[in-house]
């Protein structure tokens, strides 16, 4: 058994890139291994002061997480500011990380490229993920390839806590799934709320199939072959087994296949797919009780976890001073 943990920013609707490079295999997780996963809201205030969005994007994701099968009864669930001890962390690992390794990162120059303000916030992102995985002694962190800088990131850092401080901090292994590591977007770009191509598991299911009828397809010929590397056959295959991949795989490669036709096809399979999750939402979000109870017992347990390794990095440090 394992332990494993991983945490999603409470910044927008949740998406199909989301959910199949990342959120599933970690929902999964829970069955068999030890899951943490948190909301993280401090990572959210990087790019957000806007008080109202900032609460009620943080309800979303925790309705969202539910909603797609985490059981906040076989996990560890909670909203990262609700257990500070990550943040005491962050500023113990910054003072063995070497700025230039933060400079480094391709995230926080991406988003400054895209006009995000530059603060100290933004820069230490990756020191505050780092700290979200080795506080709670985290061994395998799933996620999608984007996050893969972040992880050799806290890796470094661990390592190099360790070479001064002695064998305290697990090092962590990522979990990314090389079929799903980067799901496309409409445009066949990555797929991101950041550029206006996602196809959303909640919300309006009009601009759900808006969205899926938006996706770009080639000229290739009704009487050719069409491209298995396509966003339309690599989006539509995520939510087939394997059988019914053989299905769509041949219909690919026959004449006479009408890209329209797939995609209204895809449209019906997604909305089916994802409607039991979003029955149970809306369940959910008129039970916000259980939500916030759940929610409680959760930072508890996360808290119980954080205290001891905490402990043993304020003893190695000489932060407890105490000799008695
Ligand atoms: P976004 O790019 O929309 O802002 P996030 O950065 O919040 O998404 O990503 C949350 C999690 O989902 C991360 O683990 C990330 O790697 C994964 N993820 C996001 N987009 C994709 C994608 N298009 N394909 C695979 N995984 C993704
Ligand atoms: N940076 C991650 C993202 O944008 C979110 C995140 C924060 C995370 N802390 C984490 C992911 C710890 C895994 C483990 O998607």
């Amino acid at each position: 058994m394992k332990r494993v943990l991983s945490g999603i920013q409470p910044s927008g609707s949740l998406h199909v890139g989301n959910y199949f490079g990342m959120m599933n295999r970690m929902i999964k997780y829970q069955d068999e291994n030890e899951l943490f996963s948190c909301i993280v809201n401090y990572h959210a205030l990087t790019t957000s002061n806007d008080p109202e969005v900032l609460r009620e994007n943080t309800i979303n994701a925790t309705l969202d997480f539910f909603a797609l099968g985490l059981d906040p009864e076989k996990s560890t669930f909670w909203i990262q500011g609700d257990v500070p001890h990550v943040t005491e962390f962050t500023w113990i690992i910054s003072n063995v990380t070497n700025v230039g390794l933060i400079e480094r990162s391709t995230s926080y120059k991406d988003k400054i490229s895209k006009g995000v303000i530059p603060n100290m916030g933004l820069f230490s992102y990756p020191l505050l993920m780092a700290s979200d995985i080795l506080c709670f002694g985290s061994e395998i962190v799933p996620v999608g390839k984007d996050q893969k800088q972040h992880l050799e990131i806290a890796r470094d850092i661990a390592v190099r806590f360790n070479n001064i401080y002695g064998d305290i901090l697990v090092i962590p292994e990522e979990d990314i799934d090389k079929d799903t590591q980067l799901v496309p977007g409409t445009d066949g770009q990555k797929m991101s709320k950041s550029y206006n191509n996602i196809i959303p598991i909640f919300g309006d299911e009009s601009f759900i199939k808006k969205q899926i009828m938006s996706i770009v397809t080639d000229s290739t010929p009704v009487d050719q072959p069409k491209d298995l590397n396509s966003p339309l056959y690599r989006l539509f295959t995520l939510f087939l087994s394997d059988k019914d991949k053989k299905i769509l795989e041949n219909k690919f490669l026959s004449p006479g296949l009408q890209y329209g036709k797939v995609k209204a096809d895809l449209c019906d399979t997604a909305i089916e797919y994802f409607r039991p999750f979003r029955d149970k939402r809306d369940y959910l979000s008129k039970n916000l009780d259980y939500v916030f109870n759940q929610l409680a017992i959760g930072s508890e347990k996360a808290t119980l976890v954080a205290d001891q390794i905490i402990d043993k990095v304020r003893t190695v440090t000489g932060l407890n001073y105490s000799t008695k």
